[in-house]
């Protein structure tokens, strides 16, 4: 196994055959809760708007069925004796719903969690409020009520308006545990209010401008040692205390003009604003919101979540060249996050679409600076079909993203019949308000025949796109080739250096997984929200505060 990994699949199975006992440093993990929608992909139209075209990237899975009473038998057999009798009284008094059936896939899970995890990792699994306090219960068991560090509360969102007979929620909830009581920890650190460093700081520095604050030089005599009761510059502490200090550190602050008198003669500490690391964070993180539909951060997974939240918990409990791993990956947060703070990761997710986002995330973020192995996807033709075969959808997401582009909504009728994936080419590279041309893109996995093509030109034309990319695992046949070729060519007008392409474009699997690309007149692929550009660490602001 390399250093940096993606595996496509489910997480369960993955742990299972991949991940070594106590190979990690940290887990995040944020698995998918949402008892009445389908969840939901959404992407942005060309010009930033939330897209209409939805794409079903998982369906909600978590009623009871047979796959649940399938784990819970696995359970039953496999787990620790403690699990399953926690896991028994669950049912006995909540029933089979959709809490249990969330709970039995999620025991087996957090299970190979702890054994992937090292002694002096930490795990948090962030939830959302109406399944957290049963992941409680579970997660005391896994990883011991001793090893619980906080729950935090994470605000989400600014308020709602539209909230009904209860209060807004807006925020989430993010379970802390480690594995031992000796982990990884690097203290953070918020800033202090403006109100706070205007009462506490409030002297200011002559000559430098620095903001101090003066702290009593006394302590308590039942801490002290015998070196801290002495006269100091006519002075002695008040009874039943004595010096902060002993003598030569006294004089060696005096030296450092580190004490200042009161106008009685008194001794004080002087304490520079600038040499104070802030107020240790506490376990309500109010600093920072989801991210809006504007956010450049944002690539069109609803459930993103936004960098800053991971950074603060990859810098907290990691050091640099630490093992992260994320096992419900979506568009890649940890991972990228994960990569810019100089860590080694692991993510997992079960949609091709994810590991399709991931990869272009990536690349865009870090260009040829980032090696990293896909795990999962098929390498030739018969692992193509094989996935064809198993699963329709996956098929095409994973077809779609050879050639970079976003898949359709398969159940929206109307205009999309015919379009399983849409790319976009700014055909102005440069400009401020680009001019995009359109290519639709079909996948078939299927029997293919000259019909296919005939039909495909009448969608590439009620579509308006310019272009059209028919994607086949089987061999076209000639009158399918002769078909392609009769829709002519296309070439942007007055663009210097433009080429003229094929208008319909046929691409086997085959050759894709040869290197073939889809020929365009200009290159500057807009299909997928560019992720930005990392920054170099050094010399940045930390993005938090
Ligand atoms: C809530 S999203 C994670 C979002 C992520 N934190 C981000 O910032 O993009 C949950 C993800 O878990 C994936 N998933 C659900 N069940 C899974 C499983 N059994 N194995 C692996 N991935 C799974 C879904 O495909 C989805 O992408």
């Amino acid at each position: 196994m390399g250093e940096n990994v993606l595996y496509y699949g489910d997480n369960l199975y993955i742990l299972r055959e991949h991940i070594s006992d106590e190979s990690v440093d940290l887990i995040y993990l944020d698995p998918p809760f949402n008892s009445n929608q389908s969840y939901n992909i959404l992407f942005r139209e060309e010009n930033g708007a939330a897209s209409a075209a939805q794409v079903r990237a998982f369906e909600d899975t978590w009623h009871w069925n047979a796959a649940s009473e399938e784990a819970l038998d696995d359970m039953m057999r496999n787990a620790p004796p403690h699990l399953v009798e926690l896991m028994n009284g669950l049912l006995s008094f909540l029933g089979r719903n959709q809490f249990t059936a969330y709970l039995v896939m999620m025991a087996p899970r957090l299970l190979e969690l702890h054994r992937v995890l090292k002694s002096t990792g930490s795990i948090y699994l962030h939830c959302d409020p109406t399944a957290s306090h049963y992941l409680k219960i579970m997660m005391d068991q896994i990883f011991d009520l001793g090893n619980f560090r906080n729950e935090i509360t994470w605000k989400r969102t600014t308020a709602h308006s539209n909230v009904g007979k209860r209060y807004g929620v807006i925020t989430d909830s993010i379970l802390f545990y480690t594995k031992t009581s000796s982990y990884t920890w690097n203290q953070q650190y918020s800033p202090y209010s403006e109100e706070y460093i205007k009462k506490t700081y409030r002297y200011i520095e002559q000559g430098t401008g620095r903001r101090y604050s003066s702290r009593d030089l006394t302590a308590s005599m039942q801490r002290a040692s015998s070196g801290q009761l002495y006269e100091w510059k006519g002075v002695r502490p008040p009874s039943s205390r004595c010096w902060s200090y002993a003598k030569e550190q006294m004089e060696k602050l005096e030296a450092e003009s580190r004490i200042i008198y009161s106008k009685t003669g008194y001794p004080r500490l002087k304490v520079y604003l600038d040499e104070m690391p802030g107020i240790p964070l506490q376990n309500i993180w109010l600093d920072m919101s989801a991210l809006s539909s504007w956010s450049s951060e944002r690539l069109g997974y609803p459930t993103q979540k936004p960098e800053a939240l991971l950074e603060r918990i990859i810098k907290t409990s990691s050091n640099e060249k630490d093992v992260i791993l994320d096992p419900f990956c979506g568009c890649g947060t940890t991972i990228a996050v994960a990569q810019r703070l100089k860590r080694k990761w692991t993510g997992i997710d079960i949609t091709h679409l994810a590991i399709a986002i991931m990869k272009n995330r990536l690349d865009d973020t870090f260009g040829n600076k980032i090696s990293y192995e896909v795990v999962g996807e098929p390498t030739d033709l018969s692992g193509a079909s094989a996935l064809a075969q198993q699963d329709r959808y996956q098929f095409q997401w994973w077809a779609l993203s050879l050639v970079k582009a976003r898949p359709v909504d398969q159940k929206k009728k109307g205009a999309d019949r015919g379009i399983d994936g849409v790319k976009y080419i700014n055909i102005t590279p440069g400009l401020k308000k680009p001019k995009v041309m359109k290519t639709v893109v079909q996948v078939k996995s299927g029997h293919v025949s000259v019909k296919d093509i005939r039909e495909f030109k009448t969608v590439i034309d009620n579509a308006k796109a310019e272009m059209g990319a028919f994607i086949t695992l089987n061999h076209p046949t000639n009158p399918m080739v002769k078909e392609a070729l009769t829709a002519g060519y296309y070439k942007p007008p007055d663009i210097i250096g433009a080429v003229q392409c094929p208008k319909v474009q046929i691409l086997t699997i085959e050759e894709l997984l040869d290197g073939k690309k889809l020929q365009y007149p200009i290159h500057e692929d807009m299909t997928f929200k560019k992720a930005e550009r990392a920054e170099e660490e050094q010399g940045k602001q930390d993005e938090l505060f």
